[in-house]
């Protein structure tokens, strides 16, 4: 199989790109660099002996994405690009729906013309907002907080119109919970630059003495200690899925959602005594007010994602935090 992976040089991206190397497909990666770096393809290459080919460019591009249509016959593609940050899409949400959007419509476009009609589309639980039920179930009410999760929202919709508009297509909705941890050999992995949003780059920076401590966001929740709980995923676990999914739709048509997560939940200070346990290192931490926007609980019913894509994830958290600090220390000591 051929596969286009937009945004394939991106912290999800890169891994599936690895997975999808390792099961005998060929790879095109599209991606602008605006939150990745290049060497990330010589680490792919050192992991699978395999170099990916690759566009340096912008999904907004037409002309661009017209080239790697003509240059190649991909029999799917797996759309990652998009910005992610959720406290920056409430200052700049401009810019978040121009390339959340418009990367997504000229996306589909060009595989309308040039008739690929397979799609596995990088969503988000975020489009779950407050969870009224949980485990929370793909037939769960949508609603979301802020302009990033509404991007995922619209293009959900988006692509659920394009299905009815012609029913060749076949799409997949991949609902991440909150992804984590990274490859095992040390090669790939998150480390954003700054002052990081989510909990686990920000557990590394302390990790690291980059910051002094963290800050739990509330320990007030009616959860089991009061801090927030999610349901973290290690990439890879997740990268595997996109394989399945692919798997999916090259046999079907239709389009449907699913949930990529590992169906339990984890407070804020379980995953920081993880990880403490496992890197051996401790993690000072100071309790704070609740973060706007942050709800109590969040986590996954997988069965669906079982049940139709024969996927589940299989590491623990101890995986995930082992694997998060290896990469870090990997690429400090380079
Ligand atoms: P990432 O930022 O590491 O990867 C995204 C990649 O897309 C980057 O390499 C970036 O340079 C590229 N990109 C962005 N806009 C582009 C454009 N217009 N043209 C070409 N390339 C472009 O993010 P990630 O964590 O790997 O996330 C991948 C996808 O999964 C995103 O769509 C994100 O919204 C979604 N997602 C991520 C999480 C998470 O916690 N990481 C959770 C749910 C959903
Ligand atoms: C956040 C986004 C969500 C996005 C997801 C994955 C918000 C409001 N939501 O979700 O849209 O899909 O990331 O990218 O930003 N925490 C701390 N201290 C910190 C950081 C986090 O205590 O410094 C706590 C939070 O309160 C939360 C948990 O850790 O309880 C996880 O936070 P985070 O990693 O930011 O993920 P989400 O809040 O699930």
């Amino acid at each position: 199989m051929k596969i286009l992976v937009t945004g394939g040089c991106g912290y999800i991206g890169s891994h599936t790109v690895v997975e999808l190397l390792e099961n005998d497909c060929e790879v095109v990666i599209i991606d602008d660099l605006s939150n990745s770096d290049k060497i990330v393809l010589n680490h792919i290459q050192k992991i699978t002996g395999k170099m990916p080919i690759f566009y340096e460019g912008d999904m907004k591009n037409f002309d661009l994405l017209r080239k790697i249509f003509q240059e190649h016959t991909f029999d799917a593609v797996i759309h990652f690009a998009g910005y992610k940050a959720v406290g920056e899409s409430v200052q700049k949400p401009l810019m978040y729906y121009e390339n959340n959007l418009e990367s997504t419509i000229h996306l589909c476009e060009v595989m309308n013309e040039f008739h690929c009609k397979k799609l596995v589309f990088s969503s988000s639980a975020t489009v779950y907002g407050s969870p009224e039920k949980l485990p929370i179930k793909e037939d769960a009410k949508l609603s979301t907080t802020n302009p990033y999760g509404t991007t995922k929202l619209m293009i959900e919709h988006i692509l659920r119109d394009l299905v009815v508009s012609d029913s060749n297509w076949s799409i997949a909705l991949l609902r991440y919970f909150n992804p984590i941890g990274a490859h095992t050999s040390g090669l790939l992995g998150e480390n954003p630059k700054g002052i990081p949003n989510n909990l686990m780059p920000y557990i590394i920076k302390v990790a690291t003495k980059e910051l002094p401590q963290l800050n739990v966001f509330g320990n007030d929740y009616d959860t089991k200690d009061g801090t927030g709980v999610r349901d973290y995923i290690h990439v890879v676990d997740l990268a595997h899925g996109h394989l399945c999914a692919v798997n999916k739709i090259i046999n079907s048509t239709g389009i449907d959602a699913y949930n990529l997560g590992t169906g339990k939940g984890y407070s804020v200070l379980e995953l920081v005594s993880t990880f403490e346990r496992v890197n051996n290192i401790k993690i000072p931490y100071e309790i704070c007010p609740r973060r706007s926007g942050d709800i109590a609980e969040c986590y996954a019913d997988p069965s669906y994602a079982k049940e139709k894509l024969n996927w589940e994830a299989t590491k623990n958290l101890e995986e995930m935090c082992r694997d998060s600090y290896n990469y870090v220390s990997n690429i400090n000591n380079k």
